[in-house]
Parts: structure tokens; sequence; C-alpha cells
């Protein structure tokens, strides 16, 4: 990663947080995504573990999972020799940032985030870190200068937040701020639950029928797919409003086999009705190969993930915060500056 050579390449920043196993969501809308970008960017990917302690975490499981989300990192197949993979509270310029932009922040702007209104509002028991979560990341995003900020569907909104608190810094305080765009996949940006296709895949989810995790056992994962709800019909054709179960399982087979959607429509065409009459069922062939196609990826997936030690993995998060502290620090710098704090 050549971070501090002007090598004219836009910069990409990116997290997950480290609040339990990653699933295929996480996967096909975030990680497969970085993975493509890392040749034309320069990537940036953090682990953001001060976003996962707004909910409650265990202090053994947050350490180990702040490893295990690096090694699903690397294991999605992100270069650590290409792209810099950090701790978000290895660099305190976060925290500091966040606070200066809670000060930009209304609470209108706020109040309009779905996801908290999804989790949280009206709760008076809510944690104020789930309500400010969204600053926080706005300012893990505007540290680095950051061009795009590739991100599954639902945090699209966290970045348009992002682009608004940094356009009012910018105008109330002077330029500082870059102005990042987000990107999302067009295929598997939101990834639905394999038990209701109205909803995403979470790993919060009440029942693990809900996702296939990454690290799921592949045999655990094939009897997910076949236990999908399915829609009505025997078609397997892609409709996302009519027939938004079959259409998810689409878009995942094809993402996790480089097949098109419309290849699958073909090789699927002349198995409907007529073999809706076999014992699989309808739709059993086609839940059947995407069964096999899950367990192949995850075969791979386990395998490079489980060759990652953790001591590599803690000299890479180390090697990857001082990489990225002296851009969050003259980003800081420069702020306070602004704002007249030396
Ligand atoms: P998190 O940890 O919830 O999710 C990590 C990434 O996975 C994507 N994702 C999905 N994509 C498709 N289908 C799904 N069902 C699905 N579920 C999750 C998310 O969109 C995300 O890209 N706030 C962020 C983490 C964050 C961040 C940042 C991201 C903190 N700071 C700065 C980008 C830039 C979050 O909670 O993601």
């Amino acid at each position: 990663m050549e971070l501090n050579k002007n090598n004219n390449k836009p910069t990409v920043f990116s997290g997950v947080q480290p609040s339990g196993v990653l699933h295929l969501g996480n996967y096909l809308g975030a990680l497969a995504q970085w993975v493509e970008m890392q040749n034309q960017f320069n990537c940036i990917f953090c682990v953001v573990d001060y976003h996962a302690i707004t909910v409650k975490q265990e202090a053994k499981n947050l350490s180990e999972n702040i490893l295990n989300v690096v090694k699903a990192y690397l294991a999605s197949g992100i270069n650590p020799e290409r792209s810099v993979i950090f701790q978000q509270s290895d660099i305190t310029a976060h925290t500091e940032l966040a606070w200066i932009l809670n000060c930009v922040a209304r609470m209108s702007d706020l109040n309009k985030m779905t996801q908290f209104k999804e989790k949280g509002l009206g709760k008076e028991s809510v944690g104020v870190g789930l309500f400010d979560y969204p600053v926080l990341m706005a300012a893990d995003i505007l540290l680095y200068n950051t061009d795009a900020v590739p991100v599954g569907e639902d945090q699209v909104q966290h970045v348009e937040l992002t682009r608004t608190l940094a356009k009012r810094f910018n105008n109330e305080y002077g330029n500082v701020f870059k102005i990042p765009e987000v990107t999302v996949r067009k295929q598997g940006a939101r990834i639905m639950g394999l038990d209701d296709p109205t909803k995403k895949m979470s790993k919060s989810a009440a029942s693990a029928a809900n996702y296939i995790s990454l690290l799921d056992r592949p045999e655990a994962a094939a009897k997910k797919i076949t236990r999908a709800v399915t829609d009505s019909g025997s078609e397997i054709k892609y409709d996302a409003k009519k027939k938004p179960a079959i259409a998810n399982l689409m878009t995942i087979y094809s993402l996790l086999s480089n097949t098109s959607i419309k290849e699958l429509e073909a090789k699927y065409e002349d198995k409907g009705p007529a073999y809706a009459k076999a014992s699989a069922g309808k739709y059993g062939d086609f839940k059947k190969d995407l069964a096999g196609v899950v367990v192949e990826f995850l075969n791979e997936f386990q395998i490079k993930y489980n060759s990652f030690s953790d001591k590599e993995v803690k000299q890479i998060l180390k090697d990857g915060a001082e990489k990225v502290r002296p851009i969050a620090e003259a980003t800081l710098k420069n702020v306070k500056n602004n704002l007249g704090i030396n």
C-alpha cells in the first residue's frame, strides 16, 4: 500500500463491526466489492471496534472478533500488501473527530436515520452511542480524504449523512473535507434473509436460519439453503417484487458462481412444473445446485480463514495503524486549526 506516495489513485475507505460472525450479506454486499477495488484504489479497511460497543459486547468475545474480522478480510481476498487494514480504536483521531462532528450534526439529521429508527427509536434505555453511531462513521470516512465508500445498501444513508456533515463543516469553518461518494454493487447490495425475503440478512436476526455465516459448517449451510423460504410457483425467474425469495437465492447463486442471472434463468428454464413432481419438490434442483455452490465457497473460504494466526493478524493491524495514523492526524490538525483549537 502506497498511502504516503502520491500515486494519484483515489482512496477507498470502508469497515465492518466486530460484533459477531460475518455472514454472506457482509461478504457479497461489502467484502467482495472491496476485493475488486484493490487494483484501482488506495484502499483502507477498518475494523470498527468502537462501533461494535454501541451494543453491549463481552470483552473476551470482542477481542476475538476483532481478529476474526481481519481473518475474514484476508480470506475474502484483501491483500495487506496492497490495502491497509487497521483497528479503529488504534487511531484516536476517530473519536476526536467524532466529537467535533457531533457539534456540527443536528438532532434532525440523526432522527432521520432509518437504522436507528428500526433499532432504538422510542426506547428510553437505548444507548446514546447507538444514536450517535453515524457521526463516528462520518469521522472514519472523512479522516482519510476518502473518495469512495463501498458498502451494502443499509449503509447508504449513513454515507449521505457523512456528505452533509462534511459540506456543513466546510461551509462554516473553511474547506477541509473531501466529499466522498458511496458505491453499492448493482447486485448483492441487499442480501435478504433466507427465512424472510422481506428483511435483510442480518447477524442480529432472531433465528440462525436467517443467515449463512461465513463460518457455518458447510453441511449446515447447505441445509439452510434447502430449507430457505421460496415463493409460490416453480419457475426460476428473477423478479424481485413478485418472487423476492427466489430472486434473493438467484443473486447469491449468481455472485458466488460468477454466472449471470440470465444464464441461471436459461439453465433452469425447463425445470419447472414437470420436475416439481420429483421427490426434491419444486425449486428442488435449483436449491440443490445452489447448496453445492455455497458449500464449495465456504470450504475454500474457511481453509483460507483458518490459515491465518492471531500473531500474524495482530502484526497486520499494527502495521496498518502506523500507515494511516499520519493521514488521520494531518486531517484532524487541519480541522482543529479551522476551529481555532491549536
Ligand atoms: P456492518 O458491520 O453492519 O456491515 C458491514 C458491511 O456489510 C454490509 N451488509 C450487507 N450487504 C448486503 N446485504 C446484507 N444483508 C448486508 N448486511 C450488511 C453493510 O452494508 C456494510 O457495508 N456502520 C457500518 C460499519 C462502518 C463503516 C464505517 C462502513 C463504520 N464506519 C465507514 C463504511 C465506512 C456497519 O455497521 O456495517
